[in-house]
């Protein structure tokens, strides 16, 4: 027997085995779906239609994330504890990592020319940095302007870990780093020192609130990114809690929304 016979033959039975293989998978995955998944429409259609307990609040959370519930002013009171077990556990972590996976993903995906003009926005609030403490502090959902002042005076943020993570590595691949917030220019200061301390070092720009930025979010936004482009930048990626952060006009070639259901800004 030749040297290519014996190989013919051993690629031969491979395949088949291989083939073999695949069929059993098939016949496998026919058997499992049908014993794991036995869908009876019919049934289905005769299941209550109103929804009661976490089922509820997993239907508003995901409402919510999704654009279709807007201008809401509080978490539902039937939902305070479901949203506190969300915030707290694992779900949130894992809501902003699979996030930032793909803006990752994506931003890998981009040729950049080099030219230093490729920018990602960052939100801070909720998506760069975590007010989580105050709000557990606060033990409440519900921001008291006051209370909520002192906090951000601090200065005391921690970072939220995934993002922080891509912001590093979209500094790598050649980004520049630009942060619009809808905080006022008046915590200029603190919120510098607050981002440097939990690892956001450096940034092409951190545009804050001005005395004259009076228009919603929504406006204030658009028209600083609308600057940005002006200027010569292109938005590439842009990332925020808020779906204000990502709606109206210059909102880049992609937008990413990171979970949040304890806050609203129009
Ligand atoms: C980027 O460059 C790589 C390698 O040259 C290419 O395969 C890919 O399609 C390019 N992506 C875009 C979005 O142009
Ligand atoms: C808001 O916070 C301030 C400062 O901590 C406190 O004095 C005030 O009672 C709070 N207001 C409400 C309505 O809880
Ligand atoms: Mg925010």
């Amino acid at each position: 027997m030749h040297c290519t016979d014996a190989h013919d033959m051993k690629l031969v039975s491979t395949l088949t085995i291989q083939n073999m293989g695949f069929s059993f998978l098939i016949l496998m995955m026919t058997i499992s779906t049908a014993v794991a998944f036995p869908f009876d429409y019919e049934s289905y259609l005769l299941m209550p239609h109103s929804l009661t307990g976490s089922g509820r609040c997993l239907s508003w959370r995901v409402a919510v994330e999704a654009n279709n519930i807007r201008d809401w002013s509080d978490v539902p009171s039937y939902c305070v504890d479901y949203i506190g077990s969300y915030m707290r556990g694992s779900q949130y972590r894992q809501d902003r990592d699979i996030v930032c996976d793909e803006a990752l993903k994506y931003a890998k995906s981009l040729n950049l020319t080099g030219d230093g003009k490729d920018v990602w926005v960052f939100d801070v609030d909720e998506t760069t940095l975590s007010n989580l403490p105050y709000f557990l502090s606060e033990g409440t959902w519900n921001i008291n302007a006051t209370s909520f002042q002192d906090w951000l005076k601090k200065g005391e943020a921690p970072a939220l870990k995934e993002p922080l993570k891509l912001y590093k590595k979209l500094k790598n691949l050649g980004f520049k780093i630009v942060f619009i917030t809808g905080l006022s220019e008046t915590y200029s200061d603190v919120r510098i020192k607050n981002l440097k301390e939990v690892g956001y070092t450096e940034w092409e720009k951190l545009i804050l609130k001005g005395a004259n930025d009076v228009s919603s979010a929504v406006v204030y936004k658009s028209s600083k990114r609308k600057e940005l482009e002006a200027s010569g930048y292109r938005i590439r990626g842009n990332m925020g809690d808020q779906w204000s952060d990502l709606v109206g006009s210059n909102t880049g070639d992609r937008t990413f929304k990171m979970p949040n259901p304890i806050y609203y800004i129009a």
